[in-house]
């Protein structure tokens, strides 16, 4: 169940410390790997040693250790990993946690990271119930990180209660299903998709410039819906009134040539979506200074060059440098279909959406869209639809194909 994965498990002092011991056999017997941090106060209870020859690999106790910090650091060991384990968590990192503290291997390594994190608590009846304890749960919920347990039962200070470390048959179960989880609902995890959004502006002096009525909403929806299935989005987008998609990563550019550099610089990348509306031409004489309208001026005389056609650029790559799937847009007023295979053709892109950008149509600025898909199996008519339900359309397809 756990081939391929590396785990890295955080024990923290309490008594049951000695379970994390049981819990990495578990992680190595169902395939994974686990990589062991000791919090001072666990060493009391289990031996750094004995962690590392179950583990396999030497358990990290201290933050300034430097041989590690050279080869490896402690930001990269909690990134590197797949999941994040605290067993047992004592009420102390959990606080810690909650509050965002970074003043020990554990902790620092807890708030460096992206990766997700399931905390199996351990401590005396009371701490668990106590209000304290209870906000900082309430706060690493909020914060996304899972909880497994804590086990009700006798407890090593004689008292009844909840508090008892999950067994570490329960945090494997646990673990497992994050993994069946995630693949499940991210299928595009650790996929990076480019996508392309806006319009481009392109100057014709410092105040002025060239550009078109794209709102980038298509590209926000489409961004969104692919960071929705787990792939790393890039988001290239020139200056657009949309607000930017939540969990991708924005490069803002102005620019053709800037939105062409900055999708080279992207690449390698599964996939690319160009959806922005990138201007054909660019000015090249901008003006470095404002042109003035005297009375008796002649009028500017403004020269144009064709601007790169990134989406062509790009499928024309050679195989290892172009993305598996490539996927254009295409906006036309008239004839739609036959523009748009010929469109498909002309750039190189393995599918092609097209649509109606006929005056009426309002798919300009507005929230709703006609599609029609091309790729190689034909043609589809996805009919009219929200710019929000043909992105999750795609998203979906695309996660298909680019599953495995
Ligand atoms: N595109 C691009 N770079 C350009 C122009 C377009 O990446 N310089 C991409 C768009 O993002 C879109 C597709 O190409 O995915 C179609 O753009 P469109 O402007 O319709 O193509 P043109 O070849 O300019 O077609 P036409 O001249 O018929 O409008």
């Amino acid at each position: 169940m756990l081939a391929g994965k590396h785990i890295l498990v955080i024990i923290s002092g309490g008594i049951a410390a000695y379970k994390a011991i049981e819990l990495i056999r578990l992680i190595q017997k169902a395939g994974g790997t686990a990589q062991a941090i000791l919090t001072q106060s666990a060493t009391h209870f289990i031996s750094p040693l004995t962690v590392s020859a179950i583990s396999g690999r030497p358990a990290l106790t201290e933050l300034f250790d430097l041989t590690r910090e050279t080869e490896i650091g402690h930001i990269e060991l909690s990134r590197s990993a797949d999941l994040i384990v605290v067993a047992p968590a004592t009420a102390s990192l959990i606080a810690r946690m909650a509050n965002g503290l970074a003043d020990d291997l554990a902790s620092t390594c807890l708030l460096a990271t992206d990766t997700d994190i399931l905390v199996a608590p351990a401590m005396n009846v009371r701490m668990w119930d106590a209000a304290a304890t209870r906000r900082n749960i309430a706060l690493l919920e909020a914060d996304g990180v899972k909880i497994v347990g804590p086990d009700a039962g006798e407890m090593a200070c004689g008292e009844y209660g909840p508090g008892r470390l999950a067994e570490p048959e329960t945090v494997l179960a646990a673990i497992e299903g994050y993994f069946s989880q995630s693949s499940a609902l991210r299928p595009l995890a650790g996929k990076k998709i480019v996508v392309t959004s806006g319009p481009t502006r392109e100057p014709i002096d410092p105040v002025r410039y060239i550009s078109n009525a794209s709102s980038g909403k298509q590209g926000v929806a489409i961004a969104e819906a692919l960071a929705g299935e787990g792939a790393d989005v890039v988001f290239v987008t020139g200056p657009a009134e949309a607000a930017s998609p939540r969990g991708c990563t924005i490069v803002p550019v102005t620019t053709a040539l800037e939105m062409e550099a900055a999708v080279q610089k992207a690449l390698p990348a599964a996939g690319a979506v160009f959806c922005a509306a990138v201007a054909d031409w660019r000015v090249t004489n901008p003006s470095g200074q404002k042109f003035k309208k005297d009375a008796d001026a002649t009028p500017p005389r403004i020269e144009f060059a064709p601007n790169p056609d990134i989406l062509k650029t790009v499928a024309a790559l050679p195989e290892g440098k172009r993305p598996r799937l490539v996927v254009g847009f295409a906006a036309e007023t008239g004839d739609l279909r036959a523009r748009a295979r010929a469109k498909r053709e002309k750039k190189g892109c393995d599918w092609l959406l097209a649509n109606d950008v006929s005056p009426g149509s309002r798919v300009f600025g507005g929230e709703d869209t006609a599609i029609l898909f091309f790729s190689d199996e034909g043609e589809e008519d996805w009919g009219a639809l929200s710019k929000h339900q043909a992105a999750a359309r795609l998203a979906k397809r695309m996660a298909l194909t680019l599953k495995d």
